[in-house]
């Protein structure tokens, strides 16, 4: 849809744009992410998300 490549692209192009896809009832707003902002912003989640969803609040929470 982004015409992106790769899926963090993708992300990435949605991040800086989000009015471009409204693909929701209710839309992202635009939060004047820059395009290394979008990058950093996308490599943070896939680390987020290599740990499984319900197990990062907890480990942060004993961490902290
Ligand atoms: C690619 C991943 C993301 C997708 C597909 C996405 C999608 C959306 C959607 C559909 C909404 C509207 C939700 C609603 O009001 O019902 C939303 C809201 C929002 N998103 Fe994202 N989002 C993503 C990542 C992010 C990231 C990384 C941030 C922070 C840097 C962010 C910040 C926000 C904010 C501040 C709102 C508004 C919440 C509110 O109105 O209370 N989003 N997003």
């Amino acid at each position: 849809m982004t015409g992106k490549n790769t899926k963090e692209e993708a992300m990435a192009e949605f991040l800086m744009h989000p009015s471009k896809y409204p693909t929701h009832e209710r839309m992202m707003p635009d939060l004047g992410i820059t395009e290394k902002e979008a990058k950093a912003l996308v490599a943070f989640l896939k680390h987020m998300s290599s740990y499984g969803y319900k197990w990062v609040p907890m480990k942060l929470l004993k961490n902290g």
